[in-house]
């Protein structure tokens, strides 16, 4: 049976292609534009968090992975090393595989992921998916350079809207990857709609690998969690504070960066951590009029704050919930010693 975004030929509807074009005639200039004039004048204010990446921004993320209190990105990568082997022999059970990377980024963990596929196949196809063109250039050589073996075939595309330009043999079986907890930037049932457009352009016994940051746990605190967001070296409040200098950049808007400050909350309730922008006085901030609409001037009272992010942060058992109501079955978890993250593989069904 085709999923619903596929007709029998695997093709992509015309319905689903036609989204895709209506989504890429919206320049990436005009989405910031309307996301800060929504957000800025929305009670409480926000600004998603997709605003950080820009070229400034995706350098602050690149050093936060780095960071000695950030330790995602580290124990992902220390996941797949322990259990490359194990996770793909489980994900092919015997059929060939395509991996197909979500927001792959410039791909830094999937190396092992890949030569691993490399050793066990001979050869891999792999997808990566970004909105970012430089992102998946540098993907590319990344790859290329160090994993001979595998054949790479990049697609600018927003994962989240559109349909991913997924390309495969008859028999092969597709592996996606949506890993570094960037599932965890979307609300619940954000989540479940991003795990279901994913779920609806795949086929029953196609796989899925999601690696989800965790709640705290016995071996986990509450301040170890906050930490990875408020480090000593102060990168994540200027990758966080950088939304405003963005703002000013690219729409003209007059933000004193020095009126902000990076604040960080771990909301218990809603299993999430916070990130927001604290204006230290009452202020104004004045955005030009642009094709999106006239001038504004916007009030901030001191202490107001504006919402730059929520990472979500789950359980084994959340994990396996959220999969279940978007179409996947979990076959299967690994984490690290200290339980600070874990990798889940799920079949589609
Ligand atoms: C890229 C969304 C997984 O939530 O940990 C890092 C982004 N924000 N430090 C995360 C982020 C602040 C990161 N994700």
């Amino acid at each position: 049976m085709p999923s619903p975004g596929r007709n029998p030929r695997g093709d992509f509807n015309v319905s689903t292609f036609a989204i895709a074009q209506e989504t890429a005639s919206i320049s990436l200039a005009e989405a910031v534009v309307h996301e800060a004039r929504i957000g800025l004048t929305a009670s409480p204010k926000t600004l998603s968090p997709w605003l950080f990446y820009d070229e400034a921004g995706s350098a602050f993320f690149e050093q936060i992975t780095e960071l000695p209190e950030y330790y995602p990105t580290r124990t992902e990568r220390g996941i797949f090393t322990a259990h490359a082997a194990e996770i793909l022999r489980v994900a092919a059970a015997s059929s060939r595989l395509t991996l197909v990377e979500l927001g792959a980024g410039t791909a830094t963990k999937t190396g092992i992921l890949l030569a691993e596929a490399v050793r066990q196949q001979g050869s891999v196809v792999y997808q990566p998916v970004d909105v970012s063109e430089s992102a998946l250039v540098a993907a590319r050589e990344n790859i290329l350079a160090h994993i001979p073996g595998v054949v790479v075939r990049g697609q600018v595309a927003d994962y989240t809207r559109e349909a991913l330009p997924l390309d495969r043999l008859p028999g092969v079986r597709a592996l996606a990857l949506y890993i570094g907890s960037s599932i965890g930037n979307f609300m619940p049932a954000e989540a479940r709609g991003v795990l279901g457009n994913l779920r609806s352009q795949l086929l029953p016994g196609d796989m899925l690998l999601l690696g989800t940051d965790l709640q705290p746990g016995p071996h986990k605190s509450e301040a170890r969690l906050l930490a990875a967001y408020d480090d000593a070296a102060g990168v994540t409040a200027a990758f966080n504070r950088n939304v405003l200098a963005r703002l000013n950049r690219d729409l003209g808007a007059d933000f004193d960066l020095d009126g902000f400050r990076h604040q960080v909350l771990w909301n218990q309730r809603d299993s999430r951590i916070e990130m927001h922008l604290k204006s230290l006085a009452a202020q104004k901030v004045f955005l030009p009029a642009n094709a999106a609409g006239p001038a504004l001037t916007i009030s901030f009272a001191a202490g107001e704050t504006i919402h730059t992010e929520n990472s979500y942060k789950f359980t084994p058992a959340s994990v396996r919930e959220l999969l279940g109501d978007s179409g996947f079955a979990p076959v299967r978890t690994w984490s690290d010693p200290e339980e600070l993250f874990a990798v889940t593989l799920a079949s589609a069904f």
